[in-house]
């Protein structure tokens, strides 16, 4: 693992180790395993911090997984409630489909409260949450995600997708923000 890494104007630390979590995933695809045999899942991984999650994640699955990219955006809409969410690349129906959302982080919950929304609105016979990161001091979101690899501290992290800026995402492991 690379020692301090800099990126834009800050520094971080080497957090979690690529061995780390590539055991942890391991653990984790096997509970999905148990938890959606025979349910021909659906997998939405979150565009674009959860892309190296749902790649490692996906070489262990024996569920038979579909997968989707999505991206949530926010626009300007017509109505007075100022801005709408929504969901792109979205193709296939959720109806009646085991739908499991793949994040990078969840924070204050915001974002996946948003996505929810969105999803439950397509009727799915399931939605669970899979996340590689939970700030569970800061999360305030409705639904308990229930397949989580790290619970970590109030802290700014970098790295296997997650990115300050924009850069940073290509790191194979987690770094946290020196302060
Ligand atoms: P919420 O608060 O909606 O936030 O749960 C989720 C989104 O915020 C970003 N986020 C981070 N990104 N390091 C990052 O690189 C972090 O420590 C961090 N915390 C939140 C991230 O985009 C996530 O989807
Ligand atoms: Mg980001």
């Amino acid at each position: 693992m690379r020692s301090v890494v800099h990126i834009h104007d800050l520094s971080f630390a080497p957090f979690i180790s690529e061995t780390t979590i590539q055991t942890r995933i391991q653990e984790l695809a096997s509970q999905l395993d148990t938890d959606y045999i025979g349910k021909d899942p659906l997998f939405l991984a979150v565009l674009n911090g959860a892309f190296m999650f749902a790649a490692d994640l996906f070489k262990h699955l024996k569920c038979q997984p579909e997968l989707s990219f999505v991206k949530v955006s926010s626009y300007v809409g017509t109505k007075s409630s100022g801005r709408v969410d929504e969901l792109i690349g979205l193709q296939t129906s959720l109806k009646k489909r085991h739908v499991i959302v793949i994040e990078d982080i969840l924070d204050t919950g915001v974002t996946m409260d948003k996505i929810f929304t969105l999803l439950e609105s397509e009727q799915p016979a399931s939605l669970s949450i899979c996340s590689m990161l939970l700030k569970p001091y800061s999360y305030k979101g409705k639904h308990q995600p229930k397949y989580i690899g790290f619970e970590i501290e109030d802290q700014f992290v970098v790295g296997y997708g997650l990115d300050y800026k924009e850069h940073g995402r290509e790191l194979p492991a987690v770094y946290q923000l020196i302060r």
